[in-house]
């Protein structure tokens, strides 16, 4: 093992706690979520920012979800894992000595020690404590497709024909939020979408799956007695409130005009959302709920008209997170939540929703659920999907993509992936190609896409790119049972989907390092070509 804390520096103050361990080797991975540029840590002097925030992938931001959570390898090759438990805003600090400095700016030092021995050991381990990966449903596996901005049904259907045209294997369309009447939950645009539901019914009777985008904000400003989200949550008492506990916080996001957030830590609000979800089945019959921008996000700093100058908004130490500001992008710290203050439960808001998503989804369909979180806490595996975010259409994207999803198996939440193609920032064929090619084998396998920028559906771009696509996938299918077992493994003892090397070959140092290939299991493994105007890996196997 190897926690070993001198409490030299131990601080234990209301608004802010350090405590620093050494650690037994520098073979560490975990922390999130980040885009990390390796999987094993560089320990020389780095700090990662935890705090859930709307922010595209970026090196060393904070990211969408909170995982305090690391694996170290020791010397002997005997693995462990800690946890802590804080969901407050901190940072880890990771040292040459080699040791690890944790700060956090309320709650308690509530660690958690995992003895493994073995890397897989210590995710069953660590899941048996948080919570098992749940066991997603079979059609999930299949090939997802996805975009923001197609802006009207037209152009759905023009991209299903041409799936259909190429002989892409494809099971799950997404609906992004241009399915909305402006931006609002709870509708859908009568005018570019007329013919929504009778569609998402022909979609099912073809064998697809169909899942609906959702955002945390409701519309206040809608004309009285025509927004019942919003009127029903109002007679319920459903928001989260500013500092006085009794009036709406309010602020921007998509909808027009101003908006408020459910508080989905109170069981009211889950009351609320449950009702709307189960209405919503009868319009438009979703087979699964993607559940985005739950950090919460919020278009300012703070609520409107901004936050008060307090300790409680204005600690005397911010972790290293982005804009050191605990209120950019999101609400003031001393908003209320049922749970307690918006300070301490902040990273929770996301978690908060997952599980009352997965059970209307459950009650909804009758089936096994399926929901996809943007923001994610420790144990949020149990009810939710993952994706890596608004990443972008670059080679670096491509690459650390493999890191992401490894790092989100360690933290219990297997099923994860990356947008295939890239999200923000045109593709280019060769790039698109090589994702389709990697993103064949994540775990959660969606290619989707950003708002005005150039189509990049697999049929897209012609015959050779389709032909590809189409064999790439194929493999992945013709695998689909031993994928299926394997998150089967990882519901019932825990653990992990995919893995790195390290993690099978743990007594070989070599291995440790090693984050352009990973193993599907102990059995297959994926060493994808993550360089531009490549045809050779790494490890010169040469693939014409
Ligand atoms: C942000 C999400 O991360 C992205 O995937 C989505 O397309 C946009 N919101 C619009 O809903």
């Amino acid at each position: 093992m190897g926690w070993d804390s001198p409490l030299i520096d131990l601080f234990f103050s209301n608004q802010f706690l350090q405590i620093t361990t050494t650690v037994p080797s520098t073979s560490v991975y975990g922390f999130g979520e980040h885009e990390h540029p390796t999987f094993k840590h560089n320990m020389n002097f780095v700090t990662y920012g935890m705090y859930a925030r709307d922010q595209a992938p970026t090196s060393f931001a904070n990211l969408y979800g909170v995982h305090p959570f690391y694996m170290c390898v020791e010397p002997d090759a005997n693995a462990h894992g800690v946890l802590l438990l804080n969901s407050n805003a901190q940072d880890v600090t990771l040292s040459p000595n080699p040791s690890l400095t944790f700060r956090t700016i309320g709650g308690i030092l509530d660690f958690y020690l995992f003895m493994g021995p073995t890397p897989e050991n210590v995710v069953q381990q660590y899941t048996e404590a948080i919570g098992r990966p749940h066991m997603p449903a079979y059609w999930a596996l299949g090939f997802q497709l996805s975009r923001w901005g197609y802006n009207s049904l037209d152009v759905l259907k023009e991209t299903v024909d041409r799936m259909k045209r190429y002989d892409i294997p494809y099971d799950v369309q997404h609906y992004d939020i241009d399915y909305m009447e402006r931006r609002l939950d709870f509708t859908y645009d009568k005018v570019n979408f007329a013919g929504l539901p009778e569609f998402i019914k022909e979609m099912k009777k073809n064998g697809k799956h169909n899942v609906l985008i959702l955002d945390p904000f409701i519309a206040k400003d809608e004309e009285p007695g025509t927004y019942r989200p919003y009127e029903l949550g109002q007679e319920m008492g459903v928001w989260v409130n500013n500092s006085d506990g009794v009036t709406p916080a309010v602020g921007q996001a998509w909808p027009p005009g101003d908006c408020v957030f459910p508080d989905y830590s109170n069981p009211r609000t889950v009351e609320w959302w449950t009702q709307l979800c189960l209405e919503f089945k009868d319009v438009l019959d979703y087979d699964g709920i993607w559940i985005d921008m739950n950090e919460p996000s919020n278009f300012m700093r703070g609520q409107i008209p901004g936050c008060a100058d307090t300790e409680i908004n204005n600690p005397p130490y911010i972790p290293s997170i982005s804009d050191r500001s605990l209120a950019e992008k999101t609400l003031c710290p001393d908003s209320k939540t049922y749970l307690g203050d918006h300070y301490n439960t902040h990273s929770l808001f996301g978690w908060s929703q997952t599980e009352p998503t997965f059970n209307v989804v459950k009650q909804a369909t009758g089936k096994r659920p399926f929901v996809l979180s943007r923001s994610t806490f420790v144990g949020s595996g149990k009810h939710t999907a993952h994706w890596l975010g608004d990443n972008f259409s670059l080679w670096k994207d491509l690459r650390r993509s493999v890191i992401g999803i490894m790092e989100f198996n360690l933290f219990g939440i297997p099923y994860i992936g990356a947008d295939i193609c890239g999200f923000n920032y045109n593709t280019t064929y060769e790039l698109c190609l090589r994702w389709m090619q990697l993103g064949s084998f994540y775990p959660f396998s969606r290619n989707h896409n950003s708002e005005g920028n150039m189509e990049q559906d697999p049929a897209v771009f012609g015959d050779e790119f389709a032909k590809i696509s189409r064999a790439t996938l194929r493999i992945r299918y013709s695998l689909l049972p031993y994928l299926y077992t394997l998150f089967y493994e990882s519901h019932v003892h825990g653990g992990t989907v995919v893995r790195s090397l390290m993690h099978e070959f743990t007594s070989d140092p070599e291995t440790h390092g090693i984050d352009t290939a990973f193993l599907w299991g102990s059995a297959f493994m994926i060493a994808p070509v993550l360089d531009e105007a490549s045809t050779v890996i790494k490890n010169a196997i040469t693939l014409e």
